[in-house]
């Protein structure tokens, strides 16, 4: 059984981080429909997105915590905290072998001030420290260079090229293969 990740607020110097409660549907899904320019290149699900999508994404979002599932959370400045500005969730993939997933978005008038790094930052923290996993991948559609960065910036090294590995839209993308793991993340 993987050890417990606590759902009180989590701070950076300048972002909160929480799980997500059901009135957080609001500002979701205003956050998604502000930046569906850049969510739809490189995320699945942002193409048939719509408000019930919010819902049932928060609504299964707070029983996956509860199942030890998934770990989402709600990105908000420590100085506006009613906005949702991005998500930034990790996940065991392998129990077996200790490993875990890190997934996250920034919204658009948000991008580009370091707040999806410092995000990832602390998602790291949950994945190698609460859930004691031995390693953490990423994985990235090739051309997005924006989240290369934050994997870079991260410390994640790069594995190579999953071939046709997420059909987004009508296309099947090759998504590149990053991975960190507890003793690089320890000596960072
Ligand atoms: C990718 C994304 C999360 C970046 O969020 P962000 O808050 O702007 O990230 P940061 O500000 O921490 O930027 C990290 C680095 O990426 C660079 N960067 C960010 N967006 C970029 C872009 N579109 N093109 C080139 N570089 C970019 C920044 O300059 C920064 O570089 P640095 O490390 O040299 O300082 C955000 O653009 C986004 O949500 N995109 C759409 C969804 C997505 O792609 N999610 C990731 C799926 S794997």
């Amino acid at each position: 059984m993987a050890n417990l990740v606590h759902s009180q607020p989590r701070y950076t110097d300048r972002l909160m981080l929480r799980p997500f409660r059901r009135r957080d549907v609001g500002t979701l899904h205003e956050a998604v429909v502000a930046s569906m320019g850049e969510l739809q290149p490189w995320l699945p699900w942002a193409d048939s997105y719509d408000k019930g999508f919010a819902q049932r994404f928060i609504r299964e979002s707070v029983g996956s915590w509860a199942e030890r599932r998934a770990y989402d959370f709600t990105i908000r400045k420590i100085d506006e905290q009613d906005r949702h500005i991005g998500n930034v969730s990790v996940w065991p993939t392998s129990v077996q072998n200790e490993i875990g997933e890190v997934g996250y978005w920034i919204r658009s008038d948000e991008t580009g001030k370091g707040y999806g790094s410092e995000a990832v930052g602390v998602v790291l923290g949950v994945g190698f420290e609460d859930m004691g996993l031995h390693k953490l991948t990423l994985r990235i559609a090739v051309g997005n260079i924006g989240s290369e960065a934050i994997a870079k910036r991260s410390g994640f090294t790069y594995e190579g090229i999953l071939r046709d590995e997420v059909k987004i839209g009508d296309e099947w993308v090759d998504h590149s293969s990053w991975s960190l793991l507890a003793s690089e993340w320890r000596n960072r």
